[in-house]
C-alpha cells in the first residue's frame, strides 16, 4: 500500500511517501523557523497561511523524488491533531480533497502517535512492548506502549513541556527561537555546575515532571550574570532537564519492567540527553531507540509511517469526508490514550492495561 504523508499541525509543513512494503520512498520539509523568528515564537496565522503556501509544491517535490504519480497512492495521511487548528485544517482540507478527487480513502493520524512510532524508522527499530518518552515544545510525557494504538499514560509535566522550558530559557539568554537547538549549541562551551539550578520533582514518588520552576531561577540568574557567563547557565540548564529525564527513565523502567526505552518528539534530538539516556539503560541492560536525528522534529515521514503501521495491521480507511458529510476531521485537543488499539490479525486479544 502506498501513502502519501502530511503534517501541518504547527509550524513545519512535511510530506513524506511511504511504502508498507518498501518503506519510506520520499520527504520534504518546510520549516517555518525563519518566518516565526521575528515574533519569539509561532503566530497561528501565519503558519496556517504559510502551510496553504507550501504544501502542494511539497507534495508535487515528494511523488517526484519518490517517483510514483497521484494516480498510484492508495490513500493519503494527514495529521488530525492536536496541534494549531487552522494549521491542521490545512493538512486535513488539502488530503481530503485529493483523495475525494483520487477516489482513495483517508486516515487521521494523531500527531504523537506520529512521533512515538518515530524511532520504528531508526536504525535500531525497538520490539514491543516498550516506554516512551515523548518531549516536544507542547508534551512532555512517559507512556507504556503496549500494543500498536495501546498506549497508556504514566506520567506527565505538571506545567510547561520540556521543549518549552528550553525555548524559554533560550529566550532568557538571548538566543533565537526555536531556543533548543541554540540552547544546546551554547550549552557546549560552558560547564554544568559552575552555577546551580533545582531538579524538579527528581525525587517525587511518581513519573510527573515540573520545568516551569527551572526558567524562573534562571531568570533570576541571568539578572545578576554576565554575558559571558549565558554557555555556563545553558550547560545547567540543559544537565538540570537531563538529569530529571534521566532519572525517572529507569523509574518508568522499574515501574513497568519493560527494557526497552524510545524517546521521541523535537527534544529528543538533544546530544546530551541521548548520550545520559543511553549510558543509563545500557549499564542496567536494557537499550534506548531514538529516531533517526531529522525525525524528531515535526514531519510527514512519521505520520505517513504511522498510518501504514495501522493500515498493515488491519485498520480500516476512512471514506475522504469531502465526498460524504463535507466536514474535515481536525481535533485540536486529542488524548492520545483515548486511540482505538489495533488488534493485529492472528495475534492473541491483549487485555486493556
Ligand atoms: O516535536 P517538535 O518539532 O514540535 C512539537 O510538536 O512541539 O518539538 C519542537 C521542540 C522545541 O521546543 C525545540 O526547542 C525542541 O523541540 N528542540 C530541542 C532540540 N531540538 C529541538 N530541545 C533541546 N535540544 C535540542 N537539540
Ligand atoms: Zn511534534
Amino acid at each position: 500500500m502506498l501513502l502519501l504523508g502530511i503534517e501541518s499541525s504547527c509550524d513545519e509543513t512535511g510530506l513524506a511517501v511511504y511504502d508498507t512494503g518498501r518503506g519510506l520512498l520520499g520527504e520534504a520539509l518546510h520549516s517555518q523557523v525563519a518566518m516565526h523568528n521575528d515574533y519569539g515564537g509561532v503566530v497561528p496565522e501565519l503558519a496556517s497561511r504559510d502551510h496553504i503556501r507550501r504544501v502542494i509544491p511539497l507534495a508535487r517535490q515528494v511523488l517526484a523524488q519518490a517517483g510514483v504519480t497521484l494516480q498510484e497512492l492508495d490513500a493519503i495521511a494527514y495529521t488530525a491533531g492536536p496541534g494549531l487548528a487552522g494549521a491542521l485544517l490545512v493538512g486535513a482540507a488539502v488530503a481530503e480533497a485529493l483523495a475525494t478527487a483520487l477516489g482513495i480513502p483517508v486516515m487521521p493520524v494523531h500527531h504523537l502517535e506520529g512521533h512515538l512510532l518515530s524511532p520504528l524508522l531508526g536504525e535500531h527499530p525497538p520490539a514491543l512492548p516498550f516506554v516512551a518518552l515523548l518531549v516536544s515544545g507542547g508534551h512532555s510525557q512517559w507512556m507504556a506502549v503496549h500494543a500498536l494504538g495501546q498506549y497508556e499514560l504514566l506520567g506527565e509535566t505538571v506545567d510547561d513541556a520540556a521543549g518549552e522550558a528550553f525555548d524559554k530559557t533560550a529566550k532568557l539568554l538571548g538566543l533565537p527561537y526555536p531556543g533548543g537547538p541554540a540552547l544546546a549549541r551554547l550549552a557546549l562551551q560552558g560547564t554544568p555546575g559552575k552555577f546551580r539550578l533545582p531538579r524538579p520533582m527528581l525525587h517525587s514518588d511518581d513519573l510527573d515532571m515540573s520545568f516551569s520552576g527551572l526558567k524562573t531561577a534562571v531568570s533570576l540568574l541571568v539578572r545578576d550574570a554576565q554575558p559571558a557567563d549565558h554557555a555556563d547557565i545553558a550547560a545547567e540548564f540543559q544537565e538540570a532537564v537531563t538529569d530529571v529525564l534521566t532519572a525517572k527513565a529507569l523509574r518508568a523502567m522499574q515501574q513497568t519492567g519493560f527494557t526497552r526505552l524510545v524517546v521521541a518528539g523535537g527534544v529528543g534530538a538533544n546530544v546530551r540527553l541521548r548520550a545520559r539516556l543511553t549510558e543509563a539503560l545500557t549499564a542496567r541492560g536494557g537499550s534506548v531507540h531514538f529516531p533517526p536525528m531529522h525525525l524528531c522534529t515535526d514531519n510527514g515521514a512519521m505520520i505517513a509511517h504511522a498510518a501504514g503501521l495501522r493500515l498493515a495491521a488491519g485498520q480500516a480507511l476512512s471514506p475522504a469526508s469531502a465526498s460524504n458529510a463535507g466536514a474535515f476531521n481536525v481535533r485540536p485537543r486529542w488524548d492520545l490514550g483515548s486511540l482505538a488499539p489495533i488488534h493485529i490479525p492472528g495475534s492473541p486479544d491483549r487485555a486493556a492495561p
